[in-house]
């Protein structure tokens, strides 16, 4: 009869890489870091009216040209601008990485006030009306856009 030795992978005949990959998968999972999907997130971001009472869609106010002010910012290149917002001492929220900049700036507009608009006028109750996979999904999304 054969001892069973070694470690359970090598009886389940799973790479230890691939093993390992998993786990830290489910671990980042667990911390509820960004696990958003990018492509969820462009199709939500294009939506008229986006989450459960009809909440007016990003591009009523936002546009991915560079440059094209609607109501509020172009969200051309927002993703490398979020990463050097957070680092900037004029920041006013409470996020340490772009990720988090984006969710807050998503969750809690007013937390930090992009230069040269108002506070109040971004729609201030998505953290009600989208699900969390929703707002994981447009972070995601965001996170690509990393050029103007
Ligand atoms: C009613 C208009 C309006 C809608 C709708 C709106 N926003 Fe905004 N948004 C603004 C304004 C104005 C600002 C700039 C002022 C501020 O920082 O709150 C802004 C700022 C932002 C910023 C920070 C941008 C930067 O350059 O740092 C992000 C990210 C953002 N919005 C994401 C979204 C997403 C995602 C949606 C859709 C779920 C959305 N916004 C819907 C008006 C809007």
């Amino acid at each position: 009869m054969r001892r069973m030795t070694g470690f359970p992978s090598l009886r389940l005949g799973l790479p230890i890489p691939l093993l390992v990959a998993l786990l830290s998968a489910f671990a980042l999972a667990g911390c509820g870091a960004a696990a958003g999907d990018p492509v969820q997130g462009e199709a939500l971001y294009r939506q008229e009216t986006i989450g459960e009472r009809g909440a007016p869609g990003c591009t009523t106010c936002h546009s991915l040209e560079p440059g094209e002010v609607k109501v509020g910012p172009s969200h051309a290149g927002v993703g490398a601008r979020a990463a050097e917002r957070v680092r900037s001492p004029e920041y006013a929220g409470e996020a340490t990485d772009a990720a988090g900049y984006l969710r807050e700036s998503i969750l809690d507009p007013d937390a930090d006030v992009v230069g040269g608009f108002d506070p109040g006028v971004m729609y201030g109750k998505y953290e009600e009306v989208l699900r969390e996979s929703q707002v994981d999904d447009l972070v995601a999304f965001l996170l690509t856009l990393q050029s103007d």
